[in-house]
């Protein structure tokens, strides 16, 4: 069988396999208190993420060929530079030279610290980031990140910044339809709703207040998403569980 369609009944059939998504949840759970998701760089620089979660990234902005990238939540400037990368990369695989290519990714943060800040100026891949420092949700922010969007063609959007409810529900509004049609609005630590309560005493976020429950609330009024829930089946391990939003229609 080609490996493409053997691919999607594995997937399929892992989807259905409760043995395996016991032992998803499992590791999931365990991980956390672990701190898992800071054990990993991207070019050198920490990223805030799951394994599981980068390759899909990675599969997204290599199949949606995404001139521009929208990143709220830098933190140490992982996922930047892992935008930057893939970006030229495919600037590279389209015979363009990366640093003349218009393509990009914005990232906000509400803090950008010094040292981070440092870190990412004397990056190589510097070039290809516009870094803006302000609250997502400030309005002149949105203005400065929207007008990065003007007239590109193909936008990818990632949320990744405070997790409460109200704080996605308003970076939704403010930012996913910049995501054109056949691209994708990730919303990342939507898997706290799936998580035991009160396992973040210190945030704001929790069961029932997270980018889950915003998510969810969102979805009823803007039927030009979907969930693509391939991408969950896929993964099984993931921050993001019905994080990926894919724009099927304007
Ligand atoms: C989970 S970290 C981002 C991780 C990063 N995307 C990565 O993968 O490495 C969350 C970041 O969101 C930022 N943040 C919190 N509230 C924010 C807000 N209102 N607007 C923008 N950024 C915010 C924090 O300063 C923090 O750096």
């Amino acid at each position: 069988m080609e490996i493409k369609a053997e691919r999607t009944s594995i997937i399929e059939s892992n989807a259905n396999n409760q043995a395996i998504r016991n032992a998803a949840v499992q590791f999931f759970n365990a991980t956390v208190d672990a701190k898992y998701s800071y054990c990993f760089d991207w070019l050198e620089r920490p990223i805030i993420q799951y394994p599981q979660d980068i390759v899909a990234f990675q599969e997204l902005v290599s199949r949606l060929k995404s001139d521009l990238i929208l990143e709220t939540g830098i933190a140490h400037g992982g996922s930047l530079v892992l935008s930057a990368s893939l970006l030229c990369l495919l600037d590279v695989m389209e015979g363009l030279d990366p640093r003349q290519s218009p393509r990009k990714v914005v990232g906000v943060d509400i803090d950008i610290r010094p040292h981070n800040l440092k870190a990412l100026d004397e990056h190589p891949l510097r070039f290809k980031m516009e870094l803006i420092e302000g609250s997502s949700i400030d309005p002149d922010i949105i203005k400065q990140v929207r007008s990065h969007a003007d007239g590109v063609k193909r936008v990818l959007v990632s949320l990744d910044s405070n997790h409460t409810h109200e704080h996605v529900l308003a970076e939704l509004n403010a930012y996913a339809d910049l995501a054109s049609v056949g691209s994708y609005c990730i919303v990342f630590d939507t898997v706290i709703e799936d998580l035991p309560a009160g396992g973040f005493p210190d945030r704001p976020w929790d069961v029932g207040n997270n980018p889950k429950t915003a998510v969810h609330e969102w979805l009823k009024s803007h039927p030009e998403f979907e969930i693509d829930k391939d991408i969950d089946n896929k993964l099984l391990i993931s921050v993001a569980p019905d994080g990926y939003l894919r724009r099927i229609k304007r």
